[in-house]
Formats: C-alpha cells, sequence, structure tokens
C-alpha cells in the first residue's frame, strides 16, 4: 500500500505550503472580499466559517484531492452501511443508525437493528415520562428529584456535557449530578447533598467491568440500601450498558436495563441508552430532536460534495494545519457557557479517537476553556507565543438569557479574538498606537515590539442561531464526522482505544501492593520507591 506521505495528492501540498509560508492573511483579506462567501459553509442556521485559515482558493482541491486518494468517501458509505470498520475490534461503527431515519432497515449481521434501537428508545420514552411528571416513585411513595449518573469517558463526558448545554430546557424539579473519578470524594460530596427517597442512581457503563463507576455504583448501591433498605435498590437504580449479564450480578433489575450495543463506541455514544439522563432532563421528545439534528448533519455529511461538507472542509483544514503548517494542538473556545464542558467532551472524542501511531502526526492535543475566561488564562500564548494554536470559535446569535446585553459584549468578545489573531499588529502600528496615546518617541520605540501580534494564526468559526436540542445534535455530530475524516486520511482506527489498557493494568497491580506488608520490588525503582513512601506516610505496617 501506498504510504500517505509518498502520495503525489500529499507532495502536492507540501509544495503548496512552501509557496503559502510568506503570505499573511491580512493581505489576502485585502485581496478578496468575497473570501468570507468563498470560504464558508452553511447548514439550517448552522454556519462554519473557515476563512480566517492560512488558505487560498488552490488549496482546497489540493486537500479534497488527498481526501479522495484516501478513499473517504466509500469509506464513509462502508461506515453508514454498517461494514466492520473498526479492525481491530472487528465491530462496526453504528452511532449513526441511532439516529437514523426510524422507518428506514439497517441490517448488521443479518439483522436489521432499527427496530432494536426503536425499543430501547421507547422504554427511554417512558421512563423519562414517569421520572419528569412524578409517576416513577422512589421505595418510600416520593417522586425523584435528583439523578446521579455514574458512569466514566463516554459513559460520563456525553451525557454531562450535554445536560448542561441544554440547561434553559432542564425540568424545574430535577437535579442532575455526574460522578465518574474513582477519588472517592466525588461520590462522598455528591452522595451527603442527597436525600436517597428521592435519588435516581443510573449506573453507565458498556462494559459493565469499568473499575471507577463499578466501584462508585457499589458505593452508592451500599448508601441507599442503609438508609433504605436492600430491597429499595430496585426503585432507585437503573442501568446502561450492553452487558446484561453483569448488570443483573451487580443487583439491577434487568427490566430496568436499557440496552445498546458493541457496534456503539463509548465515546459515540451519547445517542444511546447512555443519553438517558439527558432525556430525563429535557424530555424525551427534545432528546429526538437533538437526534434530528444529527441526523441532519449525517445526511450532509454523506450528501454533499466535499468541497461543500462542513465536517470535511473541517478535517481538511485541521490536516491543513496539523501536517503542512506545524501546528500540534487546537483550543476549542466556545462563547456559550452552556457549552463549558465541550472541550472535556471533545478531548475524548478527539484525542482518543485519533491519538494513534502513524508515520506523520495524526490527533491534536485539544484544550479549551469557555469564553471569555480563557481570554484571560491562555490566550496571551495564543496571541504572542511562538507556537502555532489553531482555534475553533464557537458562538450562538442569541442567548436563552434575558441579559441580551450580556450576550453583545460576549458576542464582541468572540468576534474580536478571531480578528485579532487573524490580522496581528505590525511594529509601526503599534508605535504609532503609543505615540497616539501621548508617550515619547523614545518610549514607544523600546515599547512598541512588546504590542505586536504576529497574526496570521488560523481559527474556525462555528455560528448558530441558539443553543437547542436540534442545534447541539448538529455541532456534536460535525465534530464525530470530522473526526473520522481525519481518521481516514490518516489511515487509523479512530474506532479502539488500545491506549487506554496499560495503565490499567498496572493500576490492579498495584492496588494489593499499596496495603501489603511486603515491599513492593516488581517496577522500576521510581515506582518501587513511590510504592513505599506512600506506605510510609499512610503508617502500613
Ligand atoms: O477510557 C476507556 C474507555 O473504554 C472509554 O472508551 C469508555 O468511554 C470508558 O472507558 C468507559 O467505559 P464503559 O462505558 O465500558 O464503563
Amino acid at each position: 500500500m501506498t504510504s500517505l506521505t509518498s502520495l503525489p495528492q500529499w507532495n502536492d501540498l507540501e509544495d503548496h505550503a512552501t509557496e503559502l509560508a510568506d503570505l499573511h492573511m491580512r493581505d489576502l483579506f485585502a485581496l478578496d472580499p468575497a473570501r468570507f462567501e468563498r470560504f464558508s459553509i452553511r447548514e439550517g442556521d448552522l454556519l462554519l466559517d473557515y476563512s480566517k485559515n492560512r488558505v487560498v482558493g488552490a488549496t482546497i482541491p489540493l486537500l479534497t484531492d488527498l481526501a479522495r486518494a484516501a478513499h473517504l468517501e466509500s469509506r464513509r458509505d462502508r461506515m453508514f452501511a454498517g461494514d466492520r470498520i473498526n479492525e481491530t475490534e472487528n465491530r462496526a461503527v453504528l452511532h449513526t443508525a441511532l439516529r437514523a431515519d426510524p422507518d428506514g432497515t439497517l441490517i448488521v449481521d443479518g439483522q436489521n437493528v432499527m427496530p432494536m434501537i426503536a425499543a430501547v428508545q421507547e422504554k427511554m420514552r417512558v421512563v423519562s415520562q414517569q421520572v419528569r411528571d412524578g409517576t416513577w416513585k422512589g421505595a418510600t411513595g416520593l417522586p425523584i428529584c435528583d439523578v446521579v449518573n455514574i458512569g466514566i469517558g463516554g459513559s460520563d463526558l456525553g451525557p454531562a456535557m450535554a445536560v448542561e448545554a441544554l440547561t434553559p430546557f432542564i425540568h424545574e424539579r430535577l437535579k442532575f449530578h455526574f460522578v465518574s473519578n474513582v477519588d472517592g470524594s466525588a461520590i462522598h460530596e455528591t452522595l451527603q447533598r442527597l436525600n436517597p427517597a428521592t435519588t435516581l442512581f443510573i449506573v453507565a457503563s458498556k462494559t459493565f467491568t469499568t473499575q471507577e463507576t463499578i466501584a462508585n455504583a457499589t458505593t452508592a448501591r451500599g448508601w441507599l440500601a442503609e438508609a433504605l433498605g436492600a430491597p429499595a435498590v430496585a426503585k432507585h437504580f437503573v442501568a446502561l450498558s450492553t452487558n446484561r449479564d453483569k448488570v443483573a450480578a451487580f443487583g439491577i433489575d434487568p427490566d430496568h436495563m436499557f440496552e445498546f450495543w458493541d457496534w456503539v463506541g463509548g465515546r459515540f455514544s451519547l445517542w444511546s441508552a447512555i443519553g438517558l439522563s439527558i432525556a430525563i432532563a429535557v424530555g424525551f421528545d427534545r432528546f429526538r430532536e437533538m437526534l434530528a439534528g444529527a441526523r441532519a448533519m449525517d445526511e450532509h455529511f454523506k450528501t454533499r460534495r466535499l468541497e461543500d461538507n462542513m465536517p470535511v472542509m473541517l478535517a481538511l483544514i485541521g490536516i491543513w494545519n496539523a501536517n503542512f503548517l506545524g501546528a500540534h494542538s487546537l483550543a476549542v473556545l466556545p462563547y456559550d457557557q452552556h457549552l463549558r464542558r465541550l472541550p472535556a467532551y471533545l478531548q475524548q472524542l478527539d484525542m482518543e479517537s485519533n491519538g494513534k501511531s502513524a508515520k506523520i502526526h495524526t490527533g491534536p492535543i485539544l484544550f479549551g476553556e469557555a469564553g471569555t475566561n480563557g481570554q484571560h488564562a491562555f490566550y496571551q500564548l495564543i496571541h504572542q507565543g511562538t507556537r502555532l494554536i489553531p482555534c475553533d470559535f464557537l458562538m450562538a446569535a442569541e442567548s436563552a438569557t434575558p441579559l441580551d446585553h450580556h450576550h453583545l459584549m460576549l458576542l464582541a468578545n468572540a468576534l474580536a479574538q478571531p480578528e485579532a489573531l487573524m490580522k496581528g499588529k505590525t511594529l509601526d502600528e503599534s508605535k504609532a498606537e503609543l505615540l497616539a496615546e501621548g508617550l515619547s518617541p523614545d518610549q514607544a520605540e523600546r515599547l512598541a515590539p512588546h504590542r505586536v501580534f504576529p497574526g496570521n494564526r488560523p481559527t474556525n468559526t462555528l455560528l448558530y442561531k441558539t443553543l437547542d436540542p436540534r442545534t447541539l445534535g448538529m455541532i456534536l455530530a460535525l465534530y464525530e464526522h470530522k473526526i473520522f475524516v481525519q481518521g481516514v486520511i490518516w489511515g487509523i482506527d479512530s474506532f479502539d482505544q488500545w491506549g487506554v489498557e496499560l495503565g490499567k493494568t498496572l493500576a490492579k497491580a498495584i492496588l494489593p501492593e499499596l496495603t501489603a506488608p511486603k515491599t513492593a520490588t516488581g517496577h522500576d525503582c521510581s515506582t518501587n520507591g513511590l510504592i513505599a513512601e506512600i506506605k510510609r506516610l499512610r503508617s502500613v505496617p
């Protein structure tokens, strides 16, 4: 097989990057007043503006040629068709089926999966409605007021992010809590705030073997049984899993288990039963709207030509920045308080999917923070530091809060940052500004270099009308497909996660050593030494 970097399309892009090396985006904008229209894509009320990247008209066909050479279209079609494209786990990748037209047919291993999906969704609809209207009663006959999702990774980050994103739609009686970390403070401090009689625990785990989740669920079950008696567990625990036997062994009634399937990857699972907390929070109809938004993005991804295809262009711009302009990271900057958890969610989605070995650089180091908080923390480095950090800005035209003057300030900041990153400020502009402020020529000369902004820093902007369930679904599906496209081009399996295994195995071996009287000798001297020091500090005999 020809390696990616020996493809003529790759070499053309390398040559093109050399040709563009001295171009500055401020000149590109000055030369082309149609740049915004040329380099933006719309889908409904969602707009992607990628014009503030170091691209010219000729860059786009070079990038789409690379995508075609990597057989992107056929790989995409194979994913939607349910082929086993997750090769290292020999699985289909079908999170898209969870939001597909329910009247359609999708055969996987000889079985139409659509009726199975519909049956679980119907169960989610009924139970979410019961919890919301108070007909789901706890063991003492009281309605549920607090819902605790216990899960980690994809069984936590998606629901936690989406419930927060849809805060304006949350049922007023209900409060939501997400416990993931095995650190006992997380579950302990959550339980302290709760009344067992009005609490529903959702134990979310695809495998139902994850150490953190089982430890937290066991602690929660003990707390509830102690307060209300063991039989009460049946009314206060439900499970979301693919593993019926383990759920039953844990003591959760299989009738209270919401199933999903091995072809739903953990980090792609919020569309499945893993989204139960979202459905309870905002109601099943709104959960369906989120699915419909994702479906609209799926259709867009399947049918638009690559040049007008939002996830494809977002992915290709990412590859251009990473592999041809030398960027190693990506900052995701939602100017939307309700998307505060989006960077953490995308960290798993992107870094667990595309943090894989190849001969070239693959997935970026993804980080981020809600605007404007990030501006007062790490933007200094993005503007004037020595590294190139591409950024995705997200913003809503309208806010759900009644404080529109706040929203206008937020928007002004959200627009100013990409403009500043693109334009920068020259030494002459900086000097002129200082002189205009009344500084002496000497002072201006001395200070001006510190106030120079190189600019020419790449950004994308995603603009939407307002953050409703449909828009959230579109944005999340956009990033899912973007990551898929990049994985296809880099030639990696974006759907496995072998890189998380080694640490898990070592932790299992270390756990008993922390309390054993025998000195640990089986590790490197640093790990052995740290174990010994922990035991000394904890006074282990
Ligand atoms: O971090 C590894 C991982 O397997 C993730 O991919 C997954 O989302 C998470 O652990 C939780 O797994 P489970 O849902 O099986 O508890």
